[in-house]
């Protein structure tokens, strides 16, 4: 009999062993100038008053996490003209990639943000024009690249990538 589908949530986290597990989130070593370090992330995240820090589970192991920044400019240094939230410091276990995981985690966390931010029309991000891996699975997931190159990542040059949450308002 084939292996049960584990089911793929996020959620915000909030508790020590949460933070632990994402902690323990290993990817592999040509990928970390992608990423950074997520102990890192998850940690400054919960210092932000701005962010929200989300885990990502398969059944209830956690695999992964995101960053959600809500502070204007969180992404690409720049503000958006509609209410915005920018996607940071994605990242599935490298033990767990390749799974479908990091795409049932976007359709995850989109339904997520329209549930608890409905106000926000925008998710944002920004993705180094060498992560191939990343770039293809943001396509697949609906974003849309706008065209426009950030220049100011650490680990080079960024596509500059949009997802509508909610319809534009009727003018
Ligand atoms: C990018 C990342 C989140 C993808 O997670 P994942 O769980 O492995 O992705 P999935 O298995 O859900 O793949 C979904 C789609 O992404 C694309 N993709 C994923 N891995 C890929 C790879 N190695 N090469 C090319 N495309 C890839 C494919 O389009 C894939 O769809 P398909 O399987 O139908 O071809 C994961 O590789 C990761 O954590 N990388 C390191 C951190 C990182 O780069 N984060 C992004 C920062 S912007």
């Amino acid at each position: 009999m084939p292996a049960a589908v584990p089911s793929i949530r996020v959620a915000c986290v909030q508790d020590a062993a949460v933070v632990h597990a994402v902690h323990a989130l290993r990817v592999a070593d040509d990928q970390y100038r992608y990423v950074g370090d997520t102990a890192f992330n998850v940690d400054d995240s919960l210092r932000d008053a701005m962010s929200e820090a989300m885990a990502v589970f398969a059944d209830e192991a956690v695999v992964g996490f995101y960053r959600l920044d809500f502070s204007p400019g969180s992404v690409a240094a720049r503000e958006l003209p509609e209410p915005s939230v920018g996607l940071r410091a994605f990242v599935i276990d490298c033990a767990h990639q390749g799974r479908g995981y990091g795409a049932a985690a976007l359709t995850a966390a989109c339904a997520d943000l329209r549930q608890r931010h409905p106000q926000r029309r925008l998710l944002a991000l920004t993705v180094n024009c060498a992560n191939h891996a990343a770039i293809a699975l943001y396509l697949k997931a609906g974003f849309v690249d706008t065209g426009e190159i950030y220049q100011g990542g650490s680990s080079g040059p960024q596509h500059f990538m949009l997802y509508r949450l909610q319809p534009r308002p009727p003018l």
